[in-house]
């Protein structure tokens, strides 16, 4: 072996999927994982720009990674993803222990980077590709493997310009990437015992591949061998009829949709650049709901966006209690540089933001307990993952929704779609219990859920 790699992830799904490809390049060129920073000779911290926090955690690990390089010169170390795109050469020119900074696009290029850094180079490989360069999501041969799920990059950056968001100066214009290669990269995987796919873009509804639009992919891509297709994240504004109808009718397709409405007043609405109004949001809920009444939905929401007035956050606390998500991701408002919203009057001060924080994350945990609630008794159809992290003694599971269920382990292997009862509902996810032999389940299930759909 040439050495063992180590990479920390922050950020995303799509960081995640990067961090996959990086060990996976890397394995095809000789590497194996190291199994923490002390044991390794090339240390990779794969980061994420889009709110400060992370960025302050990413400088808390390179200051312990500082300490390390000092004992073992030889180490390689690498700054990665979306603050490696953004900083670039003033990460070199900050950190002279650093060997290499990798941008959001020269994923592909890290073995040779790596190669040359262990030479004694420095560099930082931070260059934009051609549109439709297909080393944007070059994907190495992953070998067998155990895993029960698994991403598959559909989409690179975001043509969108939120006022808050960062995301598509460190990931560049949309690109949608080959249907053909998605398709085969979804087959591989089910080759590979992979039985749930999640199609990845930051806005997966304007995917386009000559004339191949988001719902016509999620068909084929159910079709591709897999039991359950998911996919993240869904912009409300390119959100249409045919993705519903996909979600509804295709049994492979699981009922659960991301939503991100980030604010629940139109005057914020509009000044963040979103592209749709309240009323358009609840009415593609309604939507959602009529088609599918056991739909799961979860939203990203932010507080404290520039000129954001008490009334305007009562109007998001409004937004909360009218859909009822299932689970919210909520953040502080947080200014980005080189941001439209950043430059924005009426910043609105730390502690407010703070305060509004916890007001709603109060409102929601009441919300997600008592949805939580009305699940039990129900039996859902679960796909085990793996170890639960509530209880290492039980396995854990999702149902279509993309609830957590924790089960006990009695003759149930990770990877068995099983039907399971809901006994008991805990803070952020469900007990149950499988509710018939699973070996009985696993097929005679498929048919059963496909009948009645
Ligand atoms: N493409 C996705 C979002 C990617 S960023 C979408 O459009 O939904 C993930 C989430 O981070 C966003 O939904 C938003 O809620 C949050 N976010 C992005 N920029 C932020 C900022 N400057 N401050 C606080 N939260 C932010
Ligand atoms: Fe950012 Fe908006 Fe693009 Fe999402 S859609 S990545 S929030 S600019
Ligand atoms: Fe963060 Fe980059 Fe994702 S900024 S949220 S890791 S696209």
């Amino acid at each position: 072996m040439k050495g063992r790699v180590y990479i920390r992830t922050f950020g995303c799904q799509m960081n995640v999927k990067d961090s996959e490809r990086m060990m996976g390049l890397l394995a095809a060129h000789g590497y194996g994982p190291a199994a923490g920073p002390d044991d390794a000779d090339v240390l990779l911290c794969n980061t994420c720009s889009v709110r400060e926090k992370p960025e302050q955690k990413i400088m808390g690990v390179l200051g312990r990674w500082k300490a390390l390089k000092q004992n073992r010169p030889t180490l390689v170390t690498a700054v990665c993803g979306c603050v490696a795109q953004q900083k670039g050469q003033e990460f070199l020119d900050r950190l002279p222990w650093l060997s290499l900074v990798v941008g959001t696009q020269m994923v592909h290029r890290l073995p040779e980077l790596v190669e040359r850094a262990r030479s004694g180079e420095r560099l930082a490989a931070v260059q934009w590709l051609e549109r439709g360069d297909p080393d944007l999501f070059a994907v190495p041969e992953m070998g067998q493997g155990t895993a029960v799920k698994g991403f598959v990059s559909i989409m690179q950056g975001c043509d969108n310009r939120c006022a808050y968001c960062i995301v598509p100066f460190v990931r560049g214009p949309a690109v949608s990437r080959r249907a053909d290669d998605v398709l085969r990269e979804v087959k591989e995987m089910a080759a590979r015992g992979v039985k749930e796919v999640t199609l990845l873009g930051q806005n997966v509804n304007a995917y386009h591949d000559r004339g191949i639009g988001f719902p016509e992919l999620l068909r084929l891509a159910a079709k591709a061998g897999v039991e359950r297709v998911r996919f993240t994240t869904s912009h409300p504004k390119d959100l249409d009829d045919g993705l519903i109808e996909v979600m509804a009718d295709d049994p492979r397709v699981m009922e659960a949709i991301h939503l991100p409405a980030q604010a629940g007043s139109d005057r914020v609405l509009r000044a963040m650049n979103r592209g749709y109004t309240r009323d358009g949001y609840l009415d593609l809920i309604r939507k959602l709901r009529a088609a599918m009444p056991e739909v799961g939905i979860t939203a990203d929401l932010i507080v404290g966006f520039p000129g954001e007035s008490e009334h305007d956050f009562q109007d998001t606390l409004r937004l909360l209690e009218e859909v009822r998500y299932d689970e919210t991701f909520s953040f502080r408002y947080s200014p980005r540089p080189g941001t439209a919203a950043a430059g924005f009057a009426g910043q609105v001060p730390e502690p407010e933001k703070y305060q509004r924080l916890y007001r709603l994350q109060e409102l929601q945990e009441g919300i997600t307990q008592e949805k939580n609630q009305e699940q039990v008794s129900g039996s859902y159809e679960v796909l085990i993952e793996g170890p639960s992290k509530n209880d290492p003694g039980k396995l854990s599971g999702r149902t279509r929704s993309n609830r957590i269920v924790h089960i006990a382990r009695d003759g149930v292997r990770p990877g068995d779609l099983v039907k399971v009862r809901v006994t008991r509902a805990l803070k952020h996810s469900l007990e149950g219990e499988p509710c018939a032999p699973t070996a009985a389940l696993t097929g005679a299930f498929k048919e059963e859920t496909c009948f009645w759909r």
